[in-house]
């Protein structure tokens, strides 16, 4: 099946063609064009994304992003078009929406067989991991092998969920963060220390020369006994150490960036783990931007070798965690075999 995906849900605008074979059984996947144009520069004066610029930028974007592929490739073999239907920022998601459609009028003038649907954002983290390995054909020769049950930490600048997977096509979400999620934080904190947007990648960089035990920040709900997050009151600690550190002059940003992301990680980690020791889980999967943080990788693995209840392998999407189009091409690739493909209208606030 010849995918074609769009992904304009936030400060990215992505396109991406892709090849899927293998059914809900051993989904398989060949990159063929994975394409991010990327808004940052157009939103770090703000702090953060401004909605009616990130309109502006993906309408700019996307037909420079399809000709880019309609140079090289013949989309009249397109079986599948899948576009983001949100969660995400509305006016950016009726941009794709509404791109998709035309295209798809297009492309069904001469080619009667292909589809249009609508895909979920936070689907197409989840399903990331299918993508793993292939970029490149060898690594990906027989596709992955899933088992199950797994346990699936979604981190985002805008998610925080904890989800148990019973099949590929079949998951519940068990556990997500009451107030900010984590990426969010990352960027609030980065702002309260000077640092560019967005705040996660920066954090990550300064905390790798801090001292992550300097500052005993506290540890959001680590010891309640179920799956939940909150992050709003570790961002209000740093707030209030920096405060207290400007008279006291105590401890450097780098200190106050690897502490913050120490507490924030830790959470995650023994709230992951706990929930695959009780879901038997085989897998554990991470997905989202804060995946990319090498850090929090790290910490899995090595929590992973001090688990009792080895072997668990980690399955992280280390090359496609931040936004990009390929992943939604995944899960339209499942939604489609499920027949879950979503309505072409923008949600911005739907939950999975
Ligand atoms: O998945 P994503 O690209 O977009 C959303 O769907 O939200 O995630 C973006 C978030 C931002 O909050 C960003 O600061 C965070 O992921 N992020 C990171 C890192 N790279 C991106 N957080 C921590 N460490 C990183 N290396
Ligand atoms: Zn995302």
């Amino acid at each position: 099946m010849r995918i074609l995906a769009i992904e304009t849900s936030c400060d990215e605008t992505a396109i991406a063609l892709l090849e899927a074979v293998g059914g809900l059984a051993r989904p398989k996947f060949k990159i063929i064009e994975n394409l991010v144009a990327s808004q940052i520069k157009v939103h770090a004066p703000f702090g953060g994304v401004v909605p009616g610029l990130a309109k502006r930028e993906h309408i700019k974007n996307l037909p420079l992003l399809l000709n880019t592929i309609e140079k090289k490739h013949n989309l009249k073999q397109a079986d599948l078009i899948c576009v983001t239907v949100g969660p995400g920022l509305e006016p950016a998601l009726w941009t794709g929406i509404e791109f998709a459609k035309g295209l798809y009028k297009k492309l069904k003038q001469e080619n009667q067989k292909v589809r249009l649907i609508g895909v979920s954002h936070l689907e197409g983290h989840l399903y990331s991991n299918l993508l793993a390995g292939s970029a490149s054909r060898k690594k990906n020769k027989k596709g992955k092998e899933m088992k199950f049950p797994a346990i699936s930490l979604l981190v985002s600048g805008g998610h925080t969920l904890l989800l148990h997977m019973e099949a590929m096509d079949k998951y519940y979400i068990i556990g997500e963060t009451r107030d900010d999620a984590v990426g969010e934080a990352f960027d609030k904190v980065a702002r309260l220390l000077g640092l560019p947007y967005p705040g996660g990648p920066a954090i990550e960089v300064l905390a790798k020369k801090g001292n992550a035990d300097a500052i005993a920040f506290p540890r959001p709900m680590l010891y309640q006994k179920n799956y939940d997050f909150s992050f709003s009151g570790l961002k209000t600690s740093v707030l209030y150490y920096m405060r207290q550190g400007a008279k006291s002059a105590a401890r450097s940003t780098k200190d106050i960036a690897a502490s913050f992301q120490k507490a924030a990680f830790e959470v995650l980690v023994v709230k992951t783990m706990r929930a695959s020791r009780a879901f038997r889980a085989k897998i554990i999967f991470l997905s989202g931007g804060v995946a990319a943080n090498r850090t929090l990788r790290a910490s899995f693995r090595a929590a992973l070798r001090a688990a009792r209840f080895r072997p668990v392998p980690l399955f992280s999407a280390t090359e496609f965690p931040t936004d990009n189009a390929a992943m939604i091409g995944a899960a339209g690739y499942i939604a489609f075999l499920r027949k879950r493909g979503r309505r072409l209208v923008a949600r911005g606030n739907i939950t999975m």
